[in-house]
């Protein structure tokens, strides 16, 4: 589907995701013939610069994160010509005034303020916009993450900008759901009859989440001492994955089908008692260590960091939905930073088979898995127990393996790129209804509220490592291992 003409106003627009995420994927886009010869990309900051200023600051904050195979000079230019910079205070509704000259004032536009600033700034901003006559029905606001620190931070913020701008123009981001792996999955789940009969309790033994990080917090520990695993990668990336494993078939793939499907599996997740947030909640914060071979220092020692810092930077648990569907199948979800690798997957494991009828090696027979990998390639891998070739009827585990990136030469989109794209379609499937966030902070909110009131440090990892051995025991209750202990060495 075309684009129609746009304005799209980056507030944030000097800001980290401006330059690393947003101005790459227009880039991209731009370079894919995509944007409408005159569509504008308005960067808005605190800080006074001159347009040569921040054009300078694109070059060498932006510029490095496209990779030499796509970066072409001649329309490097051309994108930059689509951008305007203004400087703006954003809590001063007096200072509006060279924004509103810029926009274009014209219905057939469409009109998007992407806010990748501080959540703090997200209700000021929508009732200086609606105060300067900006906010008009063709408008949007895009919400970047963190959507608020607990259930009351987030209802506020829906209120507060609910006051300016309908649902249907709101478009709360998370940038996981914009991964190629990730809808994949919906269409594996709901493009094929395979796997619905099985995809229940009675044939699945339980479900990973896992998303593992090698970086670690040097230069973001103002945010994350803020913020911490659970806020910044559970409350949202984890949830929303375990939302599309677990939910329901929607009625069809638009935006509030999806997202009623979505917010039962939110609803149904069993809550927290006092025993289960004491043992089925792990925290942990890592320690120096080496990531692949180099020497990291601990969470406490980055810089800028409080040396007696208690964020956690790891956060293991389990969860459970309490459906026909899905009860007593447990939902073991993990993240963390400076761990051993990076990947983010989702393990499906079947049940064993009821009964034998092989004598020969049956200790090696493993359950059936399905390994859907988001990170570092995507792709899907049916684990499956074959037969070795030769005399005897040997069995062993074998995979069937499908590799997106071989299996369809396409170019690949980057989810910001897909997201924004989205955004200026306005199409809202993969973005967060209100109650569908409020319904994830409610779940969480316990193990928030719990920890405030523990004495406890987390528990230390040394960097490099799959986190806390409580994390393995945690699993090991219902006798399971994490997918990368249960690999053959
Ligand atoms: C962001 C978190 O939302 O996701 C970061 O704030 C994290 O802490 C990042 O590093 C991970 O995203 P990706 O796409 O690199 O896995």
């Amino acid at each position: 589907m075309a684009l129609s003409d746009f304005d799209l106003v980056f507030f944030g627009g000097s800001g980290d995701l401006a330059m690393r995420k947003l101005l790459p994927a227009m880039y991209a886009r731009h370079r894919a013939k995509d944007l409408p010869p005159t569509a504008r990309i308005i960067c808005v900051g605190r800080h006074e610069s001159s347009q040569q200023e921040y054009l300078d600051m694109v070059e060498t904050n932006s510029r490095p994160h496209i990779s030499d195979e796509h970066f072409d000079a001649t329309l490097w230019q051309t994108f930059c010509d689509r951008i305007t910079y203004v400087t703006l205070n954003a809590s001063d509704d007096t200072s509006y005034g060279d924004l509103t000259a810029q926009l274009r004032n014209d219905p057939a536009l469409t009109r998007v303020f992407y806010l990748a600033t501080p959540p703090s700034l997200f209700a000021e901003i929508c009732k200086n916009l609606a105060k300067n006559g900006l906010a008009t029905s063709y408008s949007r606001v895009v919400l970047e993450k963190p959507l608020g620190r607990d259930l009351e931070s987030a209802k506020l913020i829906n209120a507060e900008v609910g006051q300016v701008f309908t649902e249907s123009q709101i478009f709360r981001i998370d940038h996981y759901l914009g991964k190629e792996a990730v809808q994949n999955l919906l269409a594996l789940r709901f493009g094929n009859v395979l796997f619905e009969p099985l995809w229940r309790r009675e044939w699945i033994s339980d479900v990973q989440i896992t998303i593992a990080e090698e970086l670690g917090c040097g230069g973001r520990t103002g945010y994350y001492d803020t913020s911490g695993a659970l806020r910044d990668m559970l409350q949202n990336h984890l949830l929303q994955l375990l939302c599309i494993v677990a939910m329901e078939s929607p009625v069809s793939i638009s935006a509030d089908a999806v997202r009623d499907e979505k917010l039962k599996v939110l609803r149904s997740l069993k809550p927290f008692t006092q025993t289960t947030l004491a043992q089925d909640v792990i925290r942990g914060q890592y320690r120096g260590g080496h990531v692949k071979g180099a020497e990291v220092p601990g969470y406490r020692k980055e810089e800028g960091a409080d040396p007696d810092s208690r964020t956690e930077t790891f956060v293991a648990l389990k969860a459970e939905i309490d459906t026909w569907r899905w009860a007593g199948v447990p939902f073991f979800l993990r993240t963390g930073k400076r761990m051993a690798d990076s990947l983010a997957e989702i393990v499906v494991r079947f049940k064993s088979i009821p009964h034998s009828i092989f004598t020969q090696n049956t200790n090696s027979f493993q359950p059936n898995c399905l390994v859907i990998r988001l990170q570092p390639d995507e792709g899907l891998q049916l684990n499956l127990m074959a037969k070795t070739p030769g005399d005897g009827m040997r069995l062993k585990p074998a995979e069937l393996e499908l590799d997106f990136r071989e299996s369809f030469k396409a170019p690949r989109m980057d989810a910001y790129e897909r997201l924004l794209l989205d955004v200026l379609r306005g199409q809202l499937t993969l973005f967060m209804r209100s109650d569908e966030l409020e319904a994830a902070w409610a779940w969480v909110e316990p193990i928030l509220d719990f920890w405030e009131q523990d004495d406890a440090d987390p528990i230390p990892y040394t960097a490099g490592t799959w986190g806390p051995a409580a994390a393995s025991a945690l699993i090991g209750r219902d006798g399971l291992q994490w997918r990368e202990e249960a690999l053959p060495e």
